[in-house]
């Protein structure tokens, strides 16, 4: 794993996009696992700001994959993560929606939402870079503590405490949905590349935990641990609880410049 200090939220967005990027350019039929929530949308812009700018690559064979959705909203809401992707970042990247696909929260399907959203990304070739967020609570996409290590992609209940940190997308924390559904740790283990973001003094113990505490269900994000190549990148705020910060300070001033995250 690498971790990676930065100062701030702005500094990760530069250095995100630039891994979207080298990975787009990589491989132009690229398949992306995209996270949503508030702490990847600054690198979103940044890679909006440089399609605009004619500086950014060809996105037209790129196919992106959603971490989650939640079960029960009205179809079309606009806090469903689907209509929030293409809103944030694949509409303004010219992906055709056909691309640009979602865990299926239609009630009459959900028993086997799961089993088809894996064959699609199956189907697809496999994510071949996935961006995450980490939850207060240690979760990952929607696999709250206690998830099984080996989970697909499922419905999951979601906590009171990540209900009450959604509540700001929603009137109140008492209408964010109840159930979502969720790639599992085991899909998300089978991404290619994994570029985990956390920002803010409110991530600082998930951030610790993850990294530094034991590879366990009780942290769901701690999977990384586990992963040949994950790069968390932190600001400023999220590092306060790390015991091990000036090595991982030291590890990045000396990156050799040959060596991409
Ligand atoms: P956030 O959500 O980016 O909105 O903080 C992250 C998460 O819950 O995984």
């Amino acid at each position: 794993m690498e971790l990676v200090p930065l100062g701030s939220a702005e500094e990760i967005a530069v250095v995100v996009a630039d891994i979207v990027e080298r990975a787009v350019r990589q491989r132009p039929a690229a398949v992306l696992g995209l996270a949503t929530g508030s702490t990847p949308l600054p690198a979103y812009q940044e890679l909006i700001r440089r399609h605009r700018a004619g500086t950014g690559p060809s996105w037209d064979e790129v196919t992106t994959f959603n971490l989650d959705e939640y079960v029960g909203l009205p179809a079309g809401h606009e806090q469903s993560y689907l209509a929030t992707i293409r809103r944030e970042l694949t509409d303004a990247l010219g992906l055709d929606p056909a691309r640009v696909h979602g865990p299926d929260p239609d009630e009459a399907g959900l028993p086997t939402a799961g089993e088809r959203y894996e064959a699609a990304i199956t189907a697809a070739g496999g994510v071949d870079l996935q961006i995450l967020g980490i939850g207060t609570n240690g979760h990952l996409a929607f696999n709250e503590q206690g998830s099984s290590l080996a989970s697909p992609t499922r419905i999951k209940t979601l906590t009171v405490q990540t209900r009450q940190d959604n509540a700001r997308f929603f009137g109140s924390a008492r209408e964010v949905p109840q159930h979502v559904l969720t790639q599992g740790i085991g899909t998300i283990l089978r991404a290619r590349h994994l570029v985990l973001i956390a920002t803010g003094v409110g991530k600082a113990d998930a951030v610790a935990a993850a990294v530094e505490g034991p590879v366990s269900a009780s942290c769901p994000a701690s999977v990384l641990q586990l992963h040949p190549h994950a790069t968390v990148l932190v600001d400023g705020a999220a590092v306060g609880r790390l015991r091990r910060l000036d090595y991982y300070a030291e590890v990045y001033a000396a990156k050799p410049h040959w060596q991409a995250h």
